[in-house]
């Protein structure tokens, strides 16, 4: 097993239909090859705050938007305590598919000031490494309902994925690394390993 000094929390982050969960897979798998010690995992969760999220994908106007918050800050809250924090203390590294900044931006988008749901996630560690993958609005409506033959739920229409989108494009933070999604599996990968070899090398022992 290759050693690192500190645990790695890496999030994958950007709006729906840009990939995310296939390059987490796959960046898993390549990080497991070189030896090291890898869980992944996401938000929504599959814990009682997850289940209730996911209850509301398609009926989002039955709890309002302060208890749609309060939800994904409790679900990150129990995912913090039980997987993500004792995983960092144990020098894992972490891949998370979506994490705070989809906080800030989706219900950013819903009408919170993003700066505030982030300042709402203090409990949470920050990322040693964000990837936002990026594609545009039409091409992530495209990709949900052509390619993967889904309905839209109804965090996915199209305004407001503009607006989630303008949200996401504005994050000026020091861990975002921002990754062309527009490209191949393959190219994106690449993109994606230039990232986290970087950050590795700063924590290898
Ligand atoms: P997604 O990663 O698409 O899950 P799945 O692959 O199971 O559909 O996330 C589900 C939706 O939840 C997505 O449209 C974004 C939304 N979401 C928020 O609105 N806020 C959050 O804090 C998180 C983590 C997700």
């Amino acid at each position: 097993m290759v050693a690192l000094s500190t645990g790695a929390l890496i999030v994958f982050e950007g709006i729906d239909g840009t990939g995310k969960s296939t390059q987490l897979a796959l960046l898993s798998s390549s990080l497991k090859k070189e030896g090291y010690d890898v869980i992944t995992t996401r938000e929504p969760t599959d814990g009682k705050y997850g289940r209730q999220i996911r209850a509301l994908y398609s009926n989002r106007v039955s709890v309002s938007r302060e208890q749609e918050l309060d939800l994904f800050l409790s679900d990150r809250e129990e995912h913090v305590n039980e997987v993500i924090g004792p995983s960092l203390a144990l020098k894992k590294i972490v891949l998370c598919d979506r994490y705070f900044l989809s906080t800030a931006a989706y219900q950013g988008a819903a009408g919170f000031d993003p700066l505030d749901i982030i300042e709402r996630n203090s409990f949470a560690p920050m990322p040693d490494l964000a990837l936002l993958l990026e594609i545009s609005p039409e091409e992530s409506i495209r990709r949900i309902t052509e390619k993967r033959g889904d309905l839209l739920n109804d965090f996915e229409q199209l305004e407001s994925l503009k607006q989630v989108d303008a949200i996401f494009s504005a994050m000026q933070l020091p861990y975002i690394r921002r990754i062309d999604a527009s490209k191949t599996v393959g190219q994106i990968h690449q993109q994606i390993s230039i990232a986290v070899t970087e950050l590795l090398q700063q924590l290898r022992t």
